[in-house]
């Protein structure tokens, strides 16, 4: 949550900071601002407000040729959305931005008597304040200081009033990444998306380590004062990727985008014609032995996990249980040393997963992360990671990075099944070849948009909606059920088909839009009569099925036909059914997909 930047060099600053922070929307949208100083003077100007990145750019001077300054994009936690509450924050000396959640607050206010001088509701500013009672003119000495009595994640980018041209930067937990290039300067952000239009080159801030940076390099030293080399890693995409390219929304943009994710993330990791993770380091004594395997993820990446899920468990006999990471975290846990732990995760920063896995790993040495983000936190931290290559995502509602979760773990369950003898190699061999052709799938699913399009018409004055279906058509019925609420605000919930009878149903009356799917054929005919049970009642039924025609149309109001492919795979055809139908549910009732309400796209946050 939250986006910030820094950047100093020889460009004019406030437009760097101000894409960059366009750019890190996604992260937070209720408030915006940026300090800089003023011509390399010691004078640092703030410019903020409540409001999105365009609302700071109009108060912004068209002049400011300032070549030093740092940014910040909010999704607020401690204070609402005010003016005040908006970063950067000033107290004395000291400027800064913050992304994270300083928890003994209360404690540093009443240590450093600051009940009454403080302007805003934040934490941050109490931080800020900390920083600025230590500060006797040496800024890595107040940073060092200052952080020791700080509890909680951060990320921060700060400035000292008589140091111009400089920018200091340190982190726990909450990400940071750092540049410099020589032609442009120095920069860093929560997200390399910022900065990737000036430098395919980065690194990861490591914890408690202290960065200043100048026009002229970056410095990086631990606590002790010890220097350390920088860790650069290079981009594998360009900044057009972080671009709309035509589209009205990242969110519609990322849905296309899903055929080249599918084959960048299956492609490399099939050799001649079988799974093969020895590319990404992973070695099969990993799987080998294990008696269970524990899914650890949050919202969207959670229902990837219950996909995964009930493939591995049906076709290998393993038990997978899928657990909520922030549940997970306070619950006993039934991990074993011969668990494997799998964490799915697209930021590779959520708090809750990554505490979760560190949990876990007190307990196994058999952990894999299944990360979007080079570098970040859970990638690092885990035994081992399988990257998704979804590109970044920049739209808040996952959608990409679901397709190419759910398909990391097909090939985990397709290593796991030929390792322990459940799968024949020959069988092996049938599925990845029909995995292989998803993407060509997924394409004829897009080509029905504009038909979705108009489906979706029917959904924009629903005030509730239910999502039905059994087996994996249950379990991806969950996400459709959450794209659709998180993008549209009406209330969805996703069923079991067949539990609908146990209570559910009472919520059923005339009109109400129920979409099922009926994609497996152990189950079809159930399905078909837990839609007549909902029918009967007056929904207003959108079936998604494998049948090119309806035999008896009286069974749904709207049929979507998917392109014929096995039952295990449909999953990769429905879901895009369900991403079109709540994009334009979302467009229909004039709401911006790519940012709803309340929401962020990265919660390092608990
Ligand atoms: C919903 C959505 C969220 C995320 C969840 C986990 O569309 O995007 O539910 O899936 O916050 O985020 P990551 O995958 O970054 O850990």
């Amino acid at each position: 949550m939250c986006g910030i930047i820094g950047y100093t060099g020889r460009m004019a600053a406030q437009n760097i900071l101000l894409d960059g922070l366009q750019r890190l929307e996604y992260r937070g949208y209720d408030s915006a601002g940026i300090a800089f100083f003023k011509e390399n003077t010691g004078h640092i100007s703030v410019r903020k407000t409540a409001g999105k990145v365009m609302d700071l750019r109009a108060i912004c001077d068209d002049e400011n040729l300032s070549v030093c300054g740092i940014g910040h994009s909010r999704w607020a936690t401690h204070g609402g959305v005010t003016n005040a509450n908006a970063h950067p924050h000033k107290v004395g000396d000291v400027v800064l931005v913050h992304n994270g959640i300083i928890e003994n607050y209360h404690h540093l206010i009443e240590k450093y008597h600051l009940m009454g001088q403080l302007k805003s509701e934040t934490d941050t500013e109490v931080a800020c304040a900390v920083i600025n009672a230590n500060y006797n003119g040496n800024p890595e000495e107040a940073i060092k200081k200052a952080v020791s009595e700080l509890k909680g994640s951060f990320a921060f980018c700060i400035m000292f009033s008589n140091h111009p041209g400089e920018v200091y930067a340190i982190r726990n937990v909450s990400p940071l990444v750092a540049t410099y290039a020589p032609q442009n300067g120095s920069f860093l952000a929560s997200d390399l998306t910022a900065f990737i239009e000036y430098s395919n080159k980065y690194f990861v801030l490591p914890e408690y380590h202290i960065l200043k940076m100048t026009k002229d390099g970056i410095t990086l030293n631990d606590l002790d004062g010890k220097t350390v080399e920088p860790e650069y890693m290079t981009v594998d995409w360009d900044v057009s990727t972080a671009e709309k390219n035509g589209y009205n929304h990242f969110m519609i943009k990322e849905i296309h985008e899903q055929p080249d994710a599918f084959e960048r993330t299956v492609g490399p990791r099939i050799k001649d014609g079988m799974p093969d993770f020895s590319d990404d380091n992973i070695p099969d004594s990993l799987f080998e032995g294990i008696k269970d395997i524990t899914v650890i993820a949050c919202g969207t990446a959670m229902y990837a996990g219950m996909v995964g899920r009930t493939l591995i468990q049906n076709k290998i006999g393993l038990p997978v249980k899928v657990e909520i990471a922030s549940e997970f975290r306070y619950e006993r846990p039934t991990i074993t040393k011969d668990t494997l732990v799998i964490v799915i995760s697209q930021s590779g920063e959520t708090i809750d997963t990554l505490e979760a896995l560190r949990l876990a790993k007190s307990r196994t040495d058999r952990t894999l992360a299944v990360v979007n983000v080079k570098g970040s936190t859970i990638a690092r931290e885990s035994h081992y990671v399988m990257y998704t290559h979804a590109g970044p995502e920049i739209a808040v509602a996952s959608t990409k990075a679901y397709t190419v979760q759910v398909a990391a773990l097909y090939l985990i369950g397709a290593r796991i099944g030929v390792l322990s003898g459940e799968i024949e190699n020959d069988a092996v061999r049938e599925f990845i070849a029909k995995f292989r052709q998803v993407p060509e799938h997924i394409k004829s699913v897009l080509q029905m948009e504009d038909t979705i399009r108009m489906y979706a018409n029917r959904m924009t004055n629903a005030k509730d909606t239910f999502f039905i279906g059994r087996a994996l058509d249950y379990t991806l019925s969950m996400e459709g059920a959450l794209k659709l609420k998180e993008i549209s605000y009406i209330h969805a919930e996703a069923y079991a088909a067949g539990e609908l009878k146990h209570g559910t149903i009472a919520l059923i009356s005339e009109g109400v839009p129920v979409i099922a799917i009926a994609t497996q054929s152990n189950v079809y005919s159930k399905v078909i009569s837990n839609i007549r049970e909902v029918k009967a009642r007056g929904a207003y039924v959108i079936l998604v099925s494998k049948d090119q025609e309806i035999e008896d149309n009286t069974v749904c109001d709207i049929h979507i036909p998917l392109p014929d492919i096995d039952d295990e795979l449909t999953v990769f055809e429905s879901v895009v059914v369900l991403q079109i139908l709540a994009y334009y549910t979302s467009v229909g009732k004039d709401i911006n997909p790519d940012q709803p309400r309340n929401l962020a796209k990265s919660v390092t946050v608990e």
